[in-house]
Order: structure tokens, then C-alpha cells, then sequence
């Protein structure tokens, strides 16, 4: 069978979905496939029809890959593709949203609210510490901490988008699960030095992941329980992954849902696959799997 990976594409985490995508194409040559790469730009639509290919592999992140946008052109020329569909793709990644679901189904999130730029930089919209970053985008682009005792507002780059979202922080260890189809996979505990952010994702030995996590079994459980439960509210298939805080001090009460990510990172530092790998199915077995169970 003949399967395009999409990768690149506009968004400010271009380069990870160009890392995702070496690595999901070259995994799925050793299984046989014929692939062929493609960066996703505006002439998307004529590649891929000239291309015909069976399935479409989205190695894409971010805005108009990961948010229903490419999903949607996929859907008009009809051809199967990998992860989530349209709905579930625009409402996992607007962050704002996707949490009334998760209130709605009982899911643990933090309060938020969406504002201006203007009127985040003018006064606290919400007692510090909280964290402002844009409602629409992964890899931690853009994300501000204010701390605790912080006295002024942040002041927020030109280059951030005009909304943004504005939240109260989380504190706690980073855990995250990966689902797989119907199944939640396992729970990883990140360790990281400071904020887990771009770089920490990214670089080698920018984080450390302890998997299984060492953590009680009731908070394991429910890590399990809550991304699984929040796969099936967004309506996503295939592959997802969904990040906690876990206050420890607070016991099950400090276990936090963040986000659920459509596209999870398929990076050689990623932490979906790494959970694959843990429960005996290799990279090339995932890239498989997510083929044959792609969809339109
Ligand atoms: N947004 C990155 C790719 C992730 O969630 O893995
Ligand atoms: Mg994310």
C-alpha cells in the first residue's frame, strides 16, 4: 500500500512534525509500505490527489494539522487518514472548549478563562500563580508563568496571538497516558529540572521519563481511567495523549486533567511511543497499527 506522511505544515511546531514524520516514514518503510513524504503547503490538495495514496499519515502538529483544518480536506477527497477526525481534532486542540467537556463528564480540570491581550497585560485576571498561553497551540510555544506574589501582569511578546487563554496553575508532577484505540496504555512520570518546556521536550536528556510511574495505584488508575474517558468524550480515534499535574500532597484530589493532544509527538524524546515500546508494541508495530486503523 501506498501511504503519504504528512509533516511540516506552517504551525510553530513545525520542526517537531518534521521530526515525528522522518521517523513515522522511515518506520514504515522497514514495514513495507511505500512512502512518500509531504510538506504540508498550500498546494496540499493537487499533491495529494496527483499522489493518490491509500492512507494518509498525519505527522502533523499544532494549528491546521492537529486542529480539524487538514482533517477536513482529507475528509473532501476522501482518503483514509490517521487519528482523530474533524470534531474531535478542532475541539481537543482549542483548550478552552475541550474543558467544558471534560466538566461536563466529571474530568478534574483548573479554572479558566479566554481575554484579550490588552486586558491580560493591564491587570491579574486571576490570582497569581496562573499561567497564560495560547488556547491553540502544543509543544508549551508561548507559555508564560506567572508566579506566586507576582505583582505586575505579564508582559506578553508581540508575536503571541490577540486571545489568549489565562489559567490557574497547576502545580505538581507531570504524568501523562497514552490511549491506544480502546485501550489507555500505561502512565508516565516526567522528571525535569525546571519548567517542561520546548527544550525540555525536545532536546536529548531534556527530561527524564520514569515508566512505569512510581506512583500509588489509585492515582495510576485514574490516570488510566481519566485519558481514556477523555478519548472517548472528544470522540478521537487511533492514538492520543493526555497530560496531568498530580499534586501529591492533595492525593487524589491534586490530580489534574490539562490536555488531551490528537497528534502526540512521534519524536525520538516522545512519550507515546516510548509507552508503546513499554507494552511490547515497537515504532514500526505503531506506525502499522495507526495505518490500518486509519479512516475517513
Ligand atoms: N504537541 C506535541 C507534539 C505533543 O503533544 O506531543
Ligand atoms: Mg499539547
Amino acid at each position: 500500500p501506498k501511504v503519504a506522511v504528512l509533516l511540516g505544515g506552517p504551525s510553530a511546531e513545525r520542526e517537531v512534525s518534521l521530526s515525528s514524520g522522518q521517523e513515522c516514514a522511515a518506520a514504515l518503510r522497514g514495514e513495507g509500505y511505500q512512502v512518500t513524504e509531504v510538506d504540508a503547503g498550500p498546494d496540499l490538495a493537487q499533491r495529494l490527489t496527483a499522489l493518490a495514496p491509500d492512507v494518509v499519515f498525519n505527522a502533523l502538529h499544532g494549528r491546521w494539522g492537529e486542529d480539524g483544518c487538514v482533517q477536513g480536506l482529507l475528509e473532501w477527497l476522501r482518503l483514509p487518514y490517521t487519528h482523530s477526525g474533524v470534531l474531535a481534532s478542532a475541539l481537543a486542540m482549542d483548550k478552552e472548549r475541550s474543558k467544558n467537556a471534560y466538566r461536563a463528564a466529571g474530568l478534574p480540570v483548573v479554572d479558566s478563562l479566554l481575554a484579550d491581550k490588552s486586558e491580560i497585560e493591564a491587570a491579574h485576571l486571576m490570582a497569581p500563580p496562573y499561567v497564560v498561553k495560547p488556547y491553540n497551540e502544543g509543544s508549551s510555544v508561548g507559555v508564560y508563568l506567572v508566579q506566586q506574589g507576582a505583582n505586575a501582569p505579564p508582559r506578553l511578546a508581540a508575536e503571541m496571538p490577540d486571545t489568549l487563554m489565562v489559567e490557574t496553575y497547576a502545580p505538581g508532577r507531570e504524568l501523562t497516558t497514552t490511549v491506544m484505540g480502546d485501550r489507555a496504555l500505561t502512565v508516565t512520570d516526567i522528571l525535569t529540572d525546571g519548567w517542561y518546556d520546548y527544550d525540555a521536550k525536545y532536546k536529548a536528556g531534556g527530561s527524564r521519563h520514569v515508566i512505569p510511574a512510581q506512583i500509588p495505584q489509585a492515582i495510576f488508575d485514574a490516570c488510566l481511567d481519566h485519558a481514556l474517558q477523555a478519548h472517548e468524550v472528544l470522540g478521537c480515534r487511533g492514538l492520543s495523549r493526555t497530560d496531568f499535574r498530580w499534586d501529591e500532597s492533595r492525593g487524589l484530589d491534586g490530580l489534574i486533567l490539562l490536555e488531551t493532544n490528537t497528534q502526540p509527538g512521534m519524536t525520538p524524546t516522545s512519550l507515546a511511543p516510548e509507552q508503546a515500546a513499554h507494552c511490547g508494541v515497537s515504532f514500526g508495530q505503531l506506525c502499522r497499527w495507526m495505518v490500518e486503523d486509519a479512516s475517513c
